[in-house]
Order: C-alpha cells, then sequence, then structure tokens
C-alpha cells in the first residue's frame, strides 16, 4: 500500500483490509493474531452457519472480483439437506448430499489489477480466516486457493500461511474443537488469463486445459468435481472476518446503499503515487487521485481505466463517477477489478488499444469463433493503423468486427476485449483519423511514454 497521508482519506473508517499492511512482518501469525486476527474465526464457529449465511447476504457484500454478484445470495445457493434430512437410496446423489467445496480466484490477471496479491503477500491470514469462516457457512470441507503461477513470492507466502495455521489447529481435523474439519490446498496456475474465468479455474484445477463451461449450471450447483461450489475472489474472501466481527450496520456505514463496504482500488501509470489505495465503495477517481498525489509531474490526465482493460475507457468527464457497481454503470461501465491505470496526454490512444488487443488476442483460449477470430483480425487492424498504413475505412471494419465479438463470445473475455477499442473510438475518433490521414505512426516518444 502506498503511504496515504492522512488528510486525504476520505472517509475515517478505513482502511480496514490494509490496516496490517504496513506493520513490520505483517503476513506472520503472531502479528495476525496480536492484532485480534482469528477472533472472528471464534463468533463464526459458534453461529450457525445458515445465520452467517444471512449475515453476510444483509451486509450487503458483493463480489470484489469484478461482477460484483452479491456474496451471501452466491452462499445461499449451495444446496444444503433440509434440518433432519438423511440420503436415502433415491436421494444420495442429490446435490445437498455432494461435497461442497469452496475456491478462491486469486488467479489475478486482469490488467492493471494488482490488489489480492499485495493482499496475499501482506496479510495472508486475513484469506485464510476468510477461508475457514466461509467453508463453516457453506459447510465445505475442501478448499482450493488458485493462485497465479507467475508470482512466486506470493504462492510461498501462502504456503508458509498454511502452514502456520496448520500448526496453530485453525486448519486440519477438529478445528477449535467443534468437531469441524477443514483442509487448504494453494495451486498455482500456469499463467493463463482465461482460467481467471471461474469455470476455466474449475477445469484447470480438475487437471484439464482450462477453457469455460457453458452456464448455467453455475457453479453453486455444479462446480468442481461436478459438486456444488463457491467460486469467490481474494478481495471478497478477505472481507469476510471484518463483517463477522464488526457487524452488517458497521459494514454498512462505508460505501454506498447497494455497494456498501470497503475497496481495494489500485492506481497505477502516471501518477505521483501510484499503488494500492483502501476507500469506501463509491469513492471517485478526483479523490483517489488526491491520494495518490496528483498526474504525474502535473501533465494533465488523458484518459484511464475504471476496472482495468476490460472495462470502457473513461477521460477527464468521468473524474466525478463513483466507483461503485451502480456509479460506474450509470456511466456505461462495469466497476470491474477497481484497476485504475491514467495515461496522461502523452500517450497514443490507438497504440495503447493496439497493445490491450494484442494481450486479448493472445490469450483468447480459442474455444470460440468470435473471440478467437474476432481478436486476431482487430490486433492485425490496429497493427496496421499503428504502423502508419491504416486507412479511415479501417475504424469503421474495427467497429464491425467489435459489433461481432460483443455479445457473441461464450465467456466475458470476448466482451471485455471490445471494450477498450469502442470506447477509444468513442472518445479519441479524432486521433484515430488522425493516424490514418498522417499514414503515419505516433512518435516514439508517445509510444514510451505510455510503456511505463
Ligand atoms: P458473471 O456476472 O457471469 O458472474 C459473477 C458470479 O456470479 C459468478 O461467480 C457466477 O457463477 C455467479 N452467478 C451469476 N449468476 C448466477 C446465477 N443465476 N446463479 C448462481 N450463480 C450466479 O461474471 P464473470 O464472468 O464471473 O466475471 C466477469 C468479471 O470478471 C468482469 O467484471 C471482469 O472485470 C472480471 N475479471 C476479473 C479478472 C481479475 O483478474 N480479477 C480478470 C478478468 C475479468
Ligand atoms: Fe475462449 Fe474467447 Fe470464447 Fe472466452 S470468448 S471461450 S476466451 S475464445
Amino acid at each position: 500500500m502506498s503511504d496515504q497521508p492522512e488528510e486525504y482519506r476520505p472517509d475515517p473508517l478505513t482502511p480496514v483490509l490494509t490496516r496490517r499492511w504496513l506493520l513490520p512482518e505483517s503476513w506472520t501469525l503472531r502479528h495476525y493474531t496480536e492484532l485480534g486476527g482469528y477472533s472472528a474465526l471464534d463468533t463464526a464457529l459458534a453461529t450457525d452457519p445458515a445465520d452467517l449465511v444471512t449475515l453476510v447476504k444483509d451486509s450487503g457484500l458483493r463480489g470484489r472480483g469484478g461482477a460484483g454478484f452479491p456474496t451471501g445470495m452466491k452462499w445461499s445457493f449451495i444446496p444444503q439437506p433440509k434440518p433432519g434430512e438423511e440420503p436415502t437410496e433415491a436421494t444420495k446423489d442429490a446435490p445437498q448430499f455432494k461435497p461442497k467445496y469452496l475456491v478462491v480466484n486469486a488467479d489475478e490477471g486482469e490488467p492493471g489489477t494488482c490488489k489480492d496479491t499485495p493482499l496475499m503477500m501482506a496479510d495472508p491470514h486475513s484469506l485464510i480466516e476468510g477461508c475457514i469462516i466461509t467453508s463453516w457457512a457453506i459447510r465445505a470441507n475442501f478448499c482450493a486457493i488458485y493462485i497465479r503461477g507467475e508470482i512466486v513470492h506470493a504462492i510461498r507466502r501462502l504456503h508458509y500461511a498454511v502452514k502456520e495455521a496448520y500448526e496453530a489447529g485453525h486448519l486440519g481435523q477438529d478445528i477449535h474443537g467443534t468437531g469441524f474439519d477443514l483442509d487448504i490446498v494453494v495451486h498455482a496456475g500456469a499463467g493463463a488469463y482465461i482460467c481467471g474465468e471461474e469455470t476455466a479455474l474449475l477445469d484447470s484445477l480438475e487437471g484439464r486445459r482450462g477453457q469455460p463451461r457453458l452456464k448455467p449450471p453455475f457453479p453453486a450447483t455444479a462446480g468442481l468435481y461436478a459438486a456444488p461450489t463457491v467460486v469467490n475472489n481474494v478481495e471478497t474472501i478477505a472481507t469476510v472476518p471484518s463483517i463477522v466481527a464488526g457487524g452488517k450496520e458497521w459494514f454498512r456505514t462505508m460505501g454506498r446503499e447497494r455497494s456498501p463496504g470497503p475497496k481495494i482500488y489500485s492506481l497505477s501509470g502516471h501518477v505521483e503515487r501510484p499503488g494500492q489505495y483502501e476507500a469506501p465503495l463509491g469513492t471517485t477517481l478526483r479523490e483517489l487521485l488526491e491520494m495518490a498525489g496528483g498526474m504525474k509531474d502535473g501533465i494533465p490526465l488523458k484518459f484511464w481505466t475504471p476496472g482495468g482493460s476490460s472495462t470502457p475507457l473513461f477521460t477527464d468527464e468521468h473524474l466525478d463517477v463513483p466507483l461503485d457497481f451502480e456509479g460506474a454503470a450509470e456511466a456505461g461501465s462495469m466497476l470491474g477489478t477497481t484497476a485504475l491505470m491514467i495515461f496522461n496526454e502523452t500517450v497514443s490512444v490507438p497504440w495503447a488499444v493496439m497493445k490491450w488487443t494484442e494481450f486479448y488476442e493472445h490469450e483468447s483460449c480459442g474455444k470460440c469463433t468470435p473471440c478467437r477470430e474476432g481478436n486476431y483480425w482487430l490486433a492485425g487492424i490496429l497493427q496496421r493503423m499503428n504502423a502508419g498504413q491504416g486507412t479511415e475505412e479501417d475504424i469503421d471494419t474495427l467497429l464491425d468486427v467489435c459489433s461481432n465479438v460483443l455479445g457473441r463470445s461464450f465467456c466475458a473475455l470476448g466482451d471485455g476485449a471490445v471494450s477498450p477499442i469502442t470506447s477509444g473510438i468513442k472518445y479519441f475518433r479524432q486521433e484515430f483519423l488522425d493516424l490514418c490521414s498522417q499514414q503515419q505512426s505516433p512518435a516514439p516518444e508517445r509510444v514510451l511514454a505510455g510503456a511505463h
């Protein structure tokens, strides 16, 4: 977390999730416990699982992975036996009698997104405590944390924290003498962006090539090994202990009515102090820029992404958009991963859009034609334009291809891939036109300015 000057905090209640991050050896069990860690677990284990689900539902917590699905509602979809219901020959294979699983999506791959990795580095026990509470709530005895294979340092830290939790009796058999058993496995992926899509992640976890599955059925009814599975993002799960400890009213004092609670925003690019900034949901870029010391070297803002490159580009017109699920939607975007990539006026929009499109072309899993072929053609056209060989017709061709990818792709990757292109042309059409009419590539210094 960046060093935030106290006076710029928009709400005295935050930080919640990042409050331990700057302490020495914040990742150790000793420090976590000294600061009240694992006390929410005792409260949770003394609470009926169904009441915990209701608590999280009433808190209004929504998924922090990008889509904002209500967390408690997702948990409530896990089929459970009715009180006193025992399996019979006829019902023994029914979903309520299958094992339940918790899978944590730690495959943080959205360009610009850097919130889950620092959380796991600085405060892995908040995630582990959240996993145990969630598993108790959904009656799971097995939890897998699926983490990006490239972030070896975070994998090691998680392994160490899980080991500490086992040794302290927070994991394993008969946790805290309650009779509840839970095992956590840290599973490293192999670097495919698509494995952040929850069903591709499940396929990968099962040992298959990671490709999205048809939904429905959603993982809540048929997930890992076709059993009921909750898939939640790291930040979502790490928020759970604070709700158990603080209560739903406290949680709702932060953020907005339909998007309550704290959020970690990651700011990168042309800002004075890039980093992670925790603030209540609904905080605006203008406020976050103040926290981050403003635009780098005072060079004015040109465009930015509210939630990674899968969300549309915003401009300085959007400085006061409340960055929560409703605020972003009203401004024509999704909140996404709250990865705010900030670009000043030295950066070429067609060049930045080309770089993102090359990423999507590379990461398309190839399962469906619109995304596999569409991104290939989009990247090719943008490369031609940026090489100074584009024509004005290319702009219409780009939009035409985008309209054949959007809404026609098998998973969200296809839809996300066209967002920077359509919004880039919407707000900066003249720049695309100039690039084509001048028949020259963007000046090297403009390209370099965007490269860091
Ligand atoms: P989605 O809206 O399809 O689903 C969200 C969650 O709600 C899923 O867990 C899904 O299983 C559940 N759900 C939705 N409807 C349901 C129903 N009727 N019954 C049971 N469960 C239901 O969104 P998706 O495709 O999971 O995620 C898209 C988001 O992911 C985008 O906002 C994007 O920003 C974000 N993203 C995040 C990345 C990261 O690195 N964190 C990477 C790429 C994209
Ligand atoms: Fe694969 Fe892209 Fe189709 Fe998703 S949209 S299934 S990533 S080809």
